[in-house]
């Protein structure tokens, strides 16, 4: 196969493109500065959970201005495909203790709510001096647990998302976008 159609092949799961590169931008300047009025020059945590929230850790935390730290964890909640396990597991830990921080969690989508609502209960339990989370994308319709973020982004339908760092089976997190997937 040659490399266009290789990639014609890859891009036949691009669907539709639902949210565009300027709309997300526009959205994480304003999160920006809804942070920066939240904590009014106090330093945080920013604390993102992979895989998922990679591209949008990049870029929230450069439209932030007061003064941040960036920390990283793993959780996994589906494995190689579009149906949820039900089972949110801790792959990769923060390398530092959180008490005295603000932290503010980093989460591309809340979707049935469970990975949200396992960590924040398990950061909780470290005693930051506050907790916070904003999310890129909100899918309130698929909701299991009761989970609400403190900022989001975008409400969308329940559709099966990819790109700007959610996959398909680990592929499509590189496309700028937002797109629906499909086959
Ligand atoms: C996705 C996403 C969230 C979680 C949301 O992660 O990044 O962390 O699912 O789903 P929930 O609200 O139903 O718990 P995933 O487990 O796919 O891992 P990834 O971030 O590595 O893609």
């Amino acid at each position: 196969m040659k490399v266009e159609e290789k990639i014609k092949e890859y891009e036949k799961g691009i669907k539709k493109v639902l949210i565009t590169a300027e709309e997300i931008q526009a959205a994480i300047k304003k999160a920006g500065e809804r942070i920066d009025a939240i904590y009014d020059g106090r330093p945080i945590l920013l604390v993102s959970i992979l895989k998922g929230a990679f591209v949008f850790m990049a870029d929230i935390c450069r439209a932030v201005h007061v003064p941040c730290e960036i920390g990283f964890m793993c959780a996994k909640s589906y494995y190689e495909g579009t149906q949820s396990s039900g089972v949110v597991k801790i792959t990769m830990d923060l390398d530092r203790d959180i008490s005295g921080y603000h932290v503010v969690i980093v989460e591309d989508i809340v979707d049935t709510g469970r990975t949200l609502n396992d960590i924040t209960k398990i950061l909780k339990d470290r005693n930051p001096v506050s907790l916070r989370v904003v999310t890129l994308l909100d899918k309130p319709s698929r909701r299991l647990v009761d989970f609400k973020a403190d900022v989001s982004l975008f409400t969308i339908p329940d559709y099966f998302v990819i790109g700007y760092g959610l996959d398909c089976a680990e592929k499509y997190r590189n496309l700028p976008y937002i797109a629906e997937f499909g086959e």
